[in-house]
């Protein structure tokens, strides 16, 4: 059976069809498939960790309200996303066919699909940082090698922190994260000099010097212990919860510090960066600082209402205080301009594509019909972001048509199966 699904080849860069500095509120999917392709160059994201806990801010916090749900049940996650990975990722349904238990599935299903779309919107140049826990890392990790490639993957970055938290007895006290860089293609931004640190023991040496053995030049020696050293894979930086200056309060707000050095490595001046699980807004507010252009998305409003407040405030980052102004908040599913004229979806001419296409062949049972028994069906509704474009287009036998109606395709593979 062809499954003509979304289609994710194109990498090419284009145009984005959005305004620097917007926040969206809602669902994330739908509104990154209608954001064009190839326009991002570096995407952050921190998302639930399948941490088995609902995330809620205190109540007189700058965040009080905001909370989201991190537990997972396969009810979460539209099964339709399972058919869409099963049909062109096979890899990938590998993976998430090996999960453990069926809230990992559900959890994986959610991410796999997410960070499909994350690919297809980067840069060829373009680079994705994954922030999580022990929780799933080893999965999360798997996930990543399928969508980006194995060859891709940069570094696994250990941000180690100490915090709040009950001491354990029988174990040691779980304090880092895991952030996995991984890069879109064989060439990627990577600013050095932008992250160097200074060498804290005096006795160690720049690289250079080993090198070049006992003929080194003091002052180059000396020129290049100045310029610092590109910091180990592992990161110290305080909690934000235990910065009086950064904390607003949100449940998982992360320290701006992490942000900033992954901001200046892999991105440019006027760059895009993008976080669409964005929280609090820690991504945005710091490539904001840094001369980026910054897109987020989040699905809780009050991580809008807390943005336009650390806006006002300029008592949480001093020295962002003016930059939110131009903040732009929306809601609705952007419209892609990067995929050519869309013909009206049951337009004739998309029925031909289509007839020929599937060879004749009904996409969902499978049975040869006659070009005017078929119909032209969304594969992807148009309320969770789907196109009229030719590849969210399928044919339907009247039959599986009327069955199907507008529910998602495993409702009628369910159907067809019983
Ligand atoms: C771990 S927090 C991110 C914290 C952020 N890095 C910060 O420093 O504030 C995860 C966020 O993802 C949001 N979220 C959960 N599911 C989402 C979805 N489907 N689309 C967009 N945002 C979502 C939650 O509301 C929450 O703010
Ligand atoms: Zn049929």
């Amino acid at each position: 059976m062809t499954n003509p699904a979304v289609c994710i080849k194109s990498l090419v860069m284009s145009e984005a069809n959005f305004t620097n500095q917007t926040i969206w509120t809602g669902d994330n999917l739908p509104i990154m498939r209608g954001m064009n392709t190839g326009c991002i160059d570096l995407i952050y994201l921190d998302p639930p960790f399948n941490s088995n806990t609902n995330y809620a801010a205190p109540i007189g916090s700058q965040a009080a309200g905001a909370e989201f749900k991190d537990t997972w049940t396969l009810q979460d996650v539209d099964i339709a996303w399972l058919d869409l990975i099963e049909a062109k990722h096979p890899r990938l349904n590998k993976v998430i066919d090996a999960a453990l238990t069926s809230s990992d599935k559900s959890y994986l299903i959610y991410m796999a699909v997410r960070l499909l779309e994350m690919k297809r919107l980067l840069k060829r140049t373009g680079s994705i940082y994954l922030h999580c826990d022990p929780t799933m890392s080893h999965w999360l990790k798997l996930l990543l090698d399928c969508i980006f490639g194995k060859k891709q993957f940069r570094n696994e970055i250990v941000w180690c922190y100490h915090g709040p938290g009950s001491p354990k007895m029988r174990q040691f006290n779980r304090k880092h994260d895991i952030i996995f860089w991984y890069s879109v293609g064989e060439t990627w931004t990577f600013n050095h000099d932008e992250i160097r640190v200074p060498y804290k023991d005096p006795n160690q040496r720049p690289r250079k010097a080993f090198d070049t053995g006992n003929a080194f030049n003091q002052n180059e020696i000396e020129k290049l212990r100045k310029r610092g050293k590109i910091p180990e894979t592992w990161w110290q930086y305080r909690v934000a919860v235990r910065s009086k200056k950064e904390r607003v309060g949100y449940p998982t707000q992360k320290p701006l510090a992490l942000l900033h050095r992954i901001i200046l490595a892999c991105s440019n001046s006027g760059g895009v960066v993008f976080d669409p699980f964005c929280g609090c807004a820690t991504t945005l507010v710091a490539a904001d600082g840094l001369s980026r252009r910054w897109v987020g998305i989040d699905i809780s409003p009050t991580a809008v209402r807390l943005v336009r407040e650390r806006l006002r405030d300029g008592s949480t980052e001093g020295e962002y205080k003016d930059q939110w102004r131009n903040v732009i908040a929306r809601n609705d599913i952007p419209e892609r301009t990067d995929i050519g004229v869309i013909l009206p979806y049951n337009h004739k001419d998309n029925k031909r594509s289509l007839f020929a296409l599937q060879e004749g062949v009904c996409n969902g049972c499978s049975e040869n019909y006659q070009f005017k028994d078929f119909h032209i069906d969304h594969i992807i509704d148009r309320k969770s972001g789907g196109t009229d474009h030719l590849s969210n287009l399928q044919l339907l036998c009247g039959h599986c048509n009327s069955v199907k109606g507008d529910r998602g395709m495993e409702y009628l593979i369910a159907k067809l199966a019983a």
